[in-house]
């Protein structure tokens, strides 16, 4: 998917005042300390991280564009390109490929017609992959926003596309 959010941006009113408040809850000179949680913020408005959105995170915070990009580039939960509403993270490391996370991809890969790091025409799904997500002994399991959903089946697969699809996980 192409970048759309290339020129200057703004943040919501609502999304400043909880940045304000954020940077607010640390000592005078300690403000950096409050950058993972904007981004959250900035992330949750805007459903990615775009550079220039990562700019102004760094003239709110005083600090070089460069401290905000090492961060939001460390991390893969923060999506550097546009995303489909939903962002399924399957597993891919050692525990979860034995018990058949390779399988669950290929598997999602075929069901809604794109590869690992595409995003479906209606822009309602991603498929990434990620390294340990801290679950193995729930293995194989994928993440969607703070959701993890643990062993997985083809079938649970199905059914978590057909949940998503309804809203279902919309509302816890
Ligand atoms: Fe998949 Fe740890 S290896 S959660």
């Amino acid at each position: 998917m192409a970048h759309t959010d290339n020129g200057p941006v703004e943040f919501s009113a609502e999304t400043m005042s909880k940045i304000n408040e954020l940077i607010a809850s640390y000592p005078e000179g300690k403000h950096k300390s409050a950058l993972i949680r904007i981004l959250h913020l900035v992330q949750t408005e805007k459903g990615w991280v775009s550079t220039p959105s990562m700019n102004k995170v760094a003239e709110i915070l005083n600090i070089q564009p460069i401290e905000v990009y090492e961060v939001a580039t460390f991390y893969t939960m923060f999506h550097l390109e546009p995303v489909g509403k939903y962002v399924f993270e399957v597993c891919r490391t050692g525990p979860c490929m034995l018990v058949g996370s390779d399988n669950i991809i290929e598997y999602i890969e075929n069901k809604l017609n794109i590869k690992v790091g595409e995003t479906t025409n209606d822009g309602v799904f991603t498929l990434k992959t990620a390294e340990c997500l801290g679950g193995c002994g729930y293995a194989p399991l994928l993440q969607c926003k703070y959701k993890f959903h643990e062993h997985l089946t083809k079938e649970r697969v199905d059914e978590l596309i057909e949940e998503y699809r309804s809203g279902k996980h919309d509302q816890n």
